[in-house]
C-alpha cells in the first residue's frame, strides 16, 4: 500500500503566495484521493504494487501493459499520476530555500536556457497556455537534457521515461481559492515558495535513474 506523505513544513507555511485552506484541501482530500484510487486499482495486481510509483509510471510501457487490463491501465496512469506529481510538488516547495537554481542544475539552466530568467518565463508561458487541467514540467528528457513543457490531466513525463525535476500543477485546485480565475498571479507567486536545494537533488536523482 502506497502512503501520503506527510507535509515537512506547516500547511500555511507558504503564505501568502500559497494559503493553508488550499494546502488542506490540496493534500487532504486532493491527494488522499488520488492515492486511495491508485492502491484500489492495485489490490490484484500484487507485482505491480511493489513497485514505487516513479517506477511504476517508468515502466508503464514494459510492466503495466502487459500485466494489467486497460481499464486497470487507465486507472493506474491518472490516479498513479496524480499521486506521484503531488509527492513532488509537496518536496519541491518549502518556507525557506534557495528561491534561484543552484548547483549543476544553475549551470545547465543557464546553458540550455540562457538565464534562469528567460527559462522562469518559458516555463510559465506554457503553464499559463496549457489548457484546462494539467502540469508545467521541467524534465530530463532520454538524451538527460533539460525540456520544458505542458501535459493534460495527470499524464505523467514518467510515462516517456522523461524525470520530472519540477512541476507546477495548474489544476484549479492548486490555486483557485485564493486566486479565482488569476492563473497568471498564482504562476507568479509560486516562485516564491519553490525549494531549489530540493530542486537540485532530483536534478542529481533524474541523471541517476535509468
Ligand atoms: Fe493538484
Amino acid at each position: 500500500m502506497h502512503t501520503l506523505p506527510t507535509l515537512t513544513y506547516a500547511y500555511e507555511a507558504l503564505e501568502p503566495h500559497i494559503d493553508g485552506l488550499t494546502m488542506h484541501v490540496h493534500h487532504d482530500k486532493h491527494h488522499q484521493t488520488y492515492l486511495d484510487k491508485f492502491n484500489a486499482a492495485l489490490s490484484n495486481y500484487p507485482e505491480l504494487a511493489k513497485l514505487s510509483a516513479e517506477d511504476l509510471l517508468w515502466h508503464f510501457e514494459d510492466r503495466v501493459k502487459t500485466e494489467a487490463p486497460a481499464d486497470i491501465q487507465a486507472a493506474l496512469k491518472n490516479h498513479g499520476g496524480g499521486f506521484e506529481h503531488h509527492n513532488i510538488f509537496w518536496e519541491i516547495m518549502s518556507p525557506n530555500g534557495p528561491r534561484e537554481a543552484v548547483g549543476d542544475l544553475a549551470a545547465a539552466i543557464s546553458s540550455k536556457f540562457i538565464s534562469f530568467l528567460d527559462f522562469r518565463t518559458k516555463l510559465i508561458d506554457v503553464a499559463t497556455k496549457q489548457f484546462g487541467s494539467g502540469w508545467a514540467w521541467l524534465v530530463l528528457d532520454e538524451n538527460k537534457e533539460l525540456a520544458i513543457y505542458s501535459l493534460p490531466n495527470q499524464d505523467s513525463p514518467l510515462l516517456n521515461k522523461h524525470y520530472p525535476i519540477m512541476g507546477i500543477d495548474v489544476w484549479e485546485h492548486a490555486y483557485y481559492l485564493k486566486y479565482q480565475n488569476r492563473r497568471p498571479e498564482y504562476l507568479e507567486a509560486i516562485w516564491n515558495v519553490l525549494d531549489w536545494q530540493q530542486i537540485e537533488a532530483r536534478y542529481q536523482m533524474g541523471l541517476k535513474k535509468s
